[in-house]
């Protein structure tokens, strides 16, 4: 029997969606950045909260979820994978290009490059899951480069789960960050790097622990900005009116109304 395969066109391809991947909420800060400068596009955002945090899991079921997810996301015919998760990223972006070399893959890492260009000398924090920290991808763009500047690693794995449950703000959501950060706010550090993308949703708590000084980092818009240079160059850049499809691997109807929250407020 004759086979025949359905080879997309390129403007068929242009309609194809952006899949951005969280292993829950977080990336919704990513999606919003992506949604801010290419609003023509149509996103598919999948948070994977029912496995939520990556940041505490072990690095063969980290890796294990990112591969299954990214398979599924192609397979149902992405044009391009945004993983909106540094955790994700520092785990399994190298495999998930070996895997796909001639997608369009874009990974979120800490915004280490823009604070030391603001700081070159200077103190910087960088909050992150315990993963993102530990993984050879974050000694990579310290040694790249961090040359005069301190940088001081500061796993915070409970913040995530406050996002989770959208405490965003208040005393326990306060309390929380200064758990993790009170001990590197003396002397108060020139830069805070927030290297997890639940942590953007808790920039008032982080405000009001680390005063206003700190000038806050975050990897979203640099995403966005590379993600649309990388469609531009191929071509695959879309017109028209955009969409933006929410799933979530947590079967409860709660998670989908905090979502939408997220996507809209003003952080
Ligand atoms: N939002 C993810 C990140 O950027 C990880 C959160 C988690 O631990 O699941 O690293």
């Amino acid at each position: 029997m004759r086979k025949s395969m359905l080879i997309p066109m390129q403007a068929e391809r242009r309609d194809q969606p952006i899949a951005v991947f969280d292993s829950g909420l977080g990336g919704i800060s990513v999606l919003r950045a992506l949604v801010r400068y290419m609003p023509a596009e149509r996103f598919y955002y999948f948070g994977d909260s029912a496995n939520a945090p990556y940041g505490s899991k072990p690095f063969s079921q980290i890796r294990h979820l990112t591969i299954q997810h990214a398979k599924r996301f192609f397979e149902e015919g992405a044009k391009a994978l945004v993983v909106a998760c540094n955790t994700a990223t520092s785990v399994a972006i190298d495999e998930l290009r070996q895997l796909y070399p001639d997608r369009i893959i874009i990974g979120i890492e800490p915004a280490i490059k823009p604070a030391i260009e603001n700081f070159p000398k200077g103190k910087i924090v960088v909050m992150a899951t315990p993963t993102t920290l530990r993984e050879r991808k974050f000694e990579e763009l310290v040694t790249n480069y961090a040359n005069r500047c301190e940088i001081i690693k500061c796993p915070c794995p409970a913040l995530v789960e406050l996002v989770e449950r959208g405490e965003l703000c208040g005393e326990t959501a306060e309390k929380a960050v200064l758990e993790y950060v009170g001990s590197c706010l003396e002397p108060l550090p020139d830069a805070i790097v927030l290297g997890c993308t639940h942590f953007p949703f808790l920039k008032n708590a982080i405000r009001c622990v680390v005063g206003s000084t700190p000038k806050i980092f975050d990897g979203a818009e640099g995403t966005a900005l590379q993600t649309q240079r990388r469609l531009s160059e191929a071509g695959l850049l879309r017109e028209g009116i955009g969409e933006v499809r929410i799933e979530n691997s947590l079967k409860d109807p709660a998670i989908l109304n905090l979502s939408a929250k997220l996507l809209q407020i003003t952080i």
